[in-house]
């Protein structure tokens, strides 16, 4: 069955004639070429499908389309502004935090959803607040250390 969903995505709006309950992760890679969100478990356990919903992150192979109609979405394609990549992209960058690369763009939104919340976070809050993105590699210290920048360079720092 087909519906009209209409939603915001990376800051434009856009209009699809879906099932309402197809997944947003195959409706963005799929029909809508967004690959930065990537498929990982399927079942909400390790983060690498992340997008922001409403600033919020959420597990977009658990959310259904239809979900997100008139609410804002935004991909790690949409996170950088006018040309320039937001500081946590950037503090990614600056510390070496990617290994792989495919839990990378789970782990950027993951991050600025946790500073959205908590601009100021310790390490320890970075720690428990990025407990379920998981990364399987070594990364796991410059992912941190790469967050605690980026707080401190939107001046909430500590
Ligand atoms: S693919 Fe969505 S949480 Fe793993
Ligand atoms: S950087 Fe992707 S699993 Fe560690």
């Amino acid at each position: 069955m087909s519906d009209t969903v209409s939603f915001k995505l990376n800051h434009r709006p856009v209009q699809l004639q879906t099932d309402r309950n197809r997944l947003l992760l195959w409706v963005l890679r799929t029909d809508l070429g967004l690959t930065g969100p990537k498929y990982g478990c399927g079942e909400g356990h390790c983060g690498c499908c992340t997008v922001l919903l409403d600033k919020v992150a959420v597990r977009s192979c658990l959310i259904p389309v239809g979900s997100v109609q008139g609410r804002e979405v935004v991909t790690i394609e949409g996170l950088e502004q006018d040309g320039e990549l937001h500081p946590v992209q950037q503090a990614f960058i600056a510390h070496d935090a990617l290994q792989c690369g495919f839990c990378i763009p789970g782990q950027v939104l993951h991050a600025v959803s946790l500073l959205n919340r908590n601009p100021s976070p310790t390490r320890k809050e970075i720690v428990r607040g990025m407990d379920n993105s998981l990364c399987r590699c070594g990364a796991h210290t410059r992912i941190i250390d790469a967050i605690q920048a980026a707080a401190a360079e939107m001046k909430g720092g500590k």
